[in-house]
């Protein structure tokens, strides 16, 4: 942190001015909903890691480019935004691709999504030990594997998935590789929190806002609520209270990422509803909420501008953006033509509101 941008304290303060944030996970989706979405994340952060569980997924260095550019097109004119791209994970994907992707700047990372764990994830890796040969290519090049821990097996409790995965995969894959830099995306349990602390400095791990905010039991308040299910699924309360201190803890391996998910109204509300929780539009104020709630918000910055770019090996971004403490009512629902999505925090009053007019570059 430098001097000028130190956030005051919590007590009085009106506005928080912090060195503009990146947003290190991601789902921009594709078409109509690429164009509604995309911008609800660019004008609050200044770089993104987008996932590439698209439908076929995005496996190709040509892919990669034209989903990037896809992205710009979806755009406002004069927003500055870089989208980082990722490449998906098959059994079969060809080495090749990923390390001339990288080389070429196409590719900043790799995800790992075990096959059937999620969202468009029926093409991923049945055994990861089937990927071993790609994963020491990409610690020959220093490319970072991004992983969403849960293993898949039907006998595991799905509460479970994620503690499971952690000794049965990633434990043994990072004895494997111990110069792998890797990702353990979108953690949910205190398992997970333990096993980044006592992990190499080549293990870090990304935080939702919605995991600080929900546990189990929000999916059930007095009915079935699919707009709290996501995967991996929300967990018992003291999950969420590990979560939440290691988030204002400081430890530079815990970092922003959202991992905003947007699903159609319909698509959550049904017999068999989609995982995923649309929280680009508010992100930064739900993350401010919580800090705040905390006694932390001077640790805002860490979490969300520093250690996620230092994690990544980039330069930490020059302009800021900055946060009122004005009430901010969230809409029940956000639409466009053939667009219905209910947002993170709907029919909910926030007690901070990005202004963008203030967003310095
Ligand atoms: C994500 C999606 O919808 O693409 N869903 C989610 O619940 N997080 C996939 C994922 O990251 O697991
Ligand atoms: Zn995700």
């Amino acid at each position: 942190m430098t001097d000028t941008l130190i956030a005051p304290p919590a007590d009085n303060v009106q506005t928080l001015t912090i060195r503009q944030p990146d947003d290190w996970h991601i789902h921009l989706r594709d078409g109509e909903m690429l164009k509604f979405c995309a911008d609800f994340t660019a004008r609050q952060f200044n770089r993104a890691i987008v996932m590439p569980n698209l439908s076929p997924p995005i496996t190709t260095e040509a892919m990669g480019a034209a989903y990037r550019e896809r992205i710009y097109a979806a755009l406002p004119e004069g927003r500055t935004f870089e989208p980082l791209m990722t490449a998906y994970l098959t059994d079969t994907i060809d080495p090749n691709e990923i390390t001339n992707g990288h080389k070429n700047g196409v590719f900043t990372a790799c995800k790992l999504y075990p096959a059937n764990a999620t969202t468009n994830s029926a093409a991923g890796v049945t055994d990861v030990k089937k990927i071993y040969p790609v994963l020491e290519k990409m610690q020959e090049i220093d490319m970072p594997l991004l992983v969403h821990g849960e293993v898949v097996s039907p006998d595991i409790d799905i509460f479970d998935r994620e503690a499971v995965f952690l000794e049965q995969i990633l434990g043994p894959a990072i004895k494997a590789f111990p110069r792998l830099r890797v990702v353990l995306e979108h953690i949910t349990t205190e398992d997970s929190v333990r096993f980044v602390e006592d992990g190499p400095d080549t293990l870090a791990a990304t935080i939702t806002a919605h995991h600080l905010r929900i546990d189990r039991n929000d999916m059930f308040k007095g009915g079935i609520r699919p707009h709290a299910y996501c995967l991996p699924v929300a967990k018992r309360a003291y999950h969420k209270e590990a979560l939440r201190k290691a988030a204002v803890s400081g430890n530079p391996k815990f970092f922003l990422g959202t991992d905003t998910a947007p699903h159609q109204k319909k698509d959550k509300e049904a017999a068999c509803g989609c995982a995923g929780i649309f929280s680009a539009p508010n992100a930064l104020e739900s993350y401010a909420q919580t800090f705040e709630e905390m006694g932390a918000i001077d640790r805002l910055e860490g979490f969300a501008s520093e250690f996620g770019p230092r994690f990544y090996q980039m330069p930490l971004n020059e302009g800021t953006v900055t946060l009122t403490r004005k009430p901010q009512p969230i809409p029940e629902l956000l639409t466009a033509p053939g667009i219905e999505i209910v947002p993170f925090h709907a029919g909910e009053q926030m007690s901070w509101t990005f202004d963008e007019s203030a967003t310095t570059a």
